[in-house]
């Protein structure tokens, strides 16, 4: 089995809602192996965003447990925690938000390099190896972020996140604010830094062909759980849980007969201060049993190596 640089441990991340309690994470857990790209997928608020923030450090888990190599981000000291800043590294979705409009874009990349202790001239000669993996011309470092496009900024906020050298990115929807055009430029970029530079990467997204297309393993998420993960060979054509065929159904793939015709997503996600008790995903799942999927919450079973599904009838 490969490194595992993160492990997320059974991890909760409860919100509270007035006398309720809104369960984003609900018992999560997931390894990062080293040098993969692994998707986490799911319909909005599944609870995609919130594992990335909780990985990122930016908030904390109700409970539970995340280690990078080894060591727990939530109990460091200060230094400890400016070390894990520079280790895992953020991409997000919209690529216009990400950039200070009123700084140049030398101004916004100089800034991030200073707060890892770069003095001028490294900060120069990082922004100039950094545009050459990102394929952008050295003139852009003039202009400011609104004479850019959605295309080149989302280069360099991929550039900016590489300036620490982190040993993992974790790239929140990356690709759905740009033009389609535009996308498959910035999958390939994605893709070159893991198979040039050894990049590690979470991929999150909503879009399934284009995880197929870049992760090497899947997370499907629904409510805040894991329904299944595997390698993206194994969950795409032995796709084990009905919530995954549902979501591959809903997509146009290259070969629909590997989704059954049954399993068509039905109705809308619950509301997630009134989670479905049993199995969440029962009430929307064309093969839930009575008195069996909506009593008793199924647990993830491995179903071959490295495949693990939670359905009470895989
Ligand atoms: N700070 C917060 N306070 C209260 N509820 C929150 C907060 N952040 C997230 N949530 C709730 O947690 C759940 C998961 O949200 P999250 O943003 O992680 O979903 P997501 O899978 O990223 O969705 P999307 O695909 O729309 O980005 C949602 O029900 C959301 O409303
Ligand atoms: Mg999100």
């Amino acid at each position: 089995m490969s490194d595992v640089l993160i492990e997320v441990k059974n991890v909760k991340k409860y919100y509270r809602k007035g006398k309720k309690t809104l369960k984003a994470l609900d018992q999560v857990n997931i390894e990062v192996w080293d040098n993969e790209i692994l998707g986490v997928v799911g319909e909005s608020g599944c609870g995609k965003s919130t594992l990335g923030r909780c990985m990122m450090n930016l908030i904390q888990p109700t409970e539970g447990t995340i280690t990078l190599n080894g060591k727990d981000i939530f109990t460091l000291s200060k230094t400890e925690l400016k070390e894990i800043r520079k280790k895992i590294q953020m991409v997000f979705q919209n690529p216009f938000s990400s950039f200070n409009p009123k700084y140049t874009i030398r101004k916004n990349l100089s800034m991030v390099a200073r707060f890892y202790g770069m003095n001028s001239a490294e900060t120069s000669r990082r922004l100039e190896e950094l545009l050459e993996v990102i394929s952008l011309d050295k003139s852009v470092l003039g202009r400011m972020p609104t004479e850019l496009s959605g295309g080149q900024l989302q280069r360099l906020a991929i550039a900016r996140a590489l300036i620490s050298r982190p040993e993992i990115i974790i790239a929140d929807e990356p690709v759905s604010a740009l033009d389609v055009s535009v996308q498959a430029q910035i999958l390939n970029l994605l893709l070159d830094l893991k198979s040039n530079y050894h990049q590690t990467m979470v991929f999150i997204s909503h879009d399934l062909p284009v995880v197929e297309h870049i992760c090497d393993r899947v997370v499907v998420m629904y409510l805040g759980s894991v329904m299944e993960m595997g390698t993206v060979d194994d969950l795409f054509s032995n796709t084990a849980h009905p919530y995954t065929m549902a979501l591959l159904a809903a997509k146009p793939r290259e070969n629909p007969d590997v989704v059954k015709e049954e399993a068509q997503l039905q109705g809308d996600v619950p509301n997630a201060l009134n989670m479905p008790s049993g199995c969440k995903f029962h009430t929307r799942c064309p093969r839930a049993k009575e008195g069996l999927c909506d009593c008793e919450v199924p647990a993830l079973k491995e179903i071959a190596q490295g495949h693990v599904a939670a359905c009470h009838l895989v």
